[in-house]
């Protein structure tokens, strides 16, 4: 049974020059649909500002696993070519398990090669790619199909090491589709 409505501690979540650093942990929000969300923000090594950020999303709903993702990232563009999205879903993995996950489902759009990769990257595999129904809000916004996939994660260790602080001035908001 998956912990869906609580945050748990993290940890400490680095890779190398990578560190990934906390920023919100979003309740659940019934009326507009939203789960419970951590909001991480990726920090380089020698850099104040975010360069990126990665959610994890706390549910297993169809619309998560089907379409949303569990999981969603950006990195500026000035940051990019540095495998540092791939590298972060990585770090994410001992939290969903710790929640109780035994898989994960990330998607994206099929012509976006970068996040596909990234996928790959942290030790998803493609399972399908699904046509988004015409009501959905992403068909709006002009996709029409999404990669699903998966990541096995019944081998991940869940434990964490001590959790790390963030300054407010640290934060900074990114959008993630
Ligand atoms: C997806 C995204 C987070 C990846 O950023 P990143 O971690 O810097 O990714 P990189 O640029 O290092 O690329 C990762 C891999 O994809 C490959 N790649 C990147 N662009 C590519 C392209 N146009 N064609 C083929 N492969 C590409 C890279 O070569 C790299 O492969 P490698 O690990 O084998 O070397 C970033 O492109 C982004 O923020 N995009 C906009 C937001 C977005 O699409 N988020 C995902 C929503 S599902």
């Amino acid at each position: 049974m998956a912990i869906l409505e609580t945050f748990l501690p993290h940890g400490r979540l680095r890779d190398g020059n990578l560190a990934l650093r906390i920023l919100a942990t979003n309740p659940p929000d019934p009326d507009k649909n939203y789960v419970a969300t951590y909001r991480f923000g990726m920090f380089l090594d020698g850099r104040r500002r975010a360069v990126g950020g990665i959610e994890l999303r706390l549910g297993d709903q169809q619309d998560l696993t089907r379409f949303a993702g569990q999981v969603g990232y950006a990195v500026h563009s000035d940051h990019q070519g540095q495998g540092l999205a791939g590298r972060s879903l990585r770090l994410l993995l001992p939290l969903a398990r710790k929640h109780g996950f035994q898989e994960l489902w990330i998607t994206c759009d099929p012509d976006n090669l970068a996040s596909r990769r990234s996928c790959e990257r942290a030790g998803a595999v493609l399972q399908e790619i699904v046509d988004l129904p015409e009501t959905h809000e992403m068909y709006a916004r002009g996709s029409r199909q999404k990669c699903r996939y998966r990541i096995e994660l019944r081998n991940v260790p869940a434990s964490l090491a001590p959790v790390c602080s963030l300054s407010q001035s640290q934060v900074r908001r990114f959008r993630l589709r």
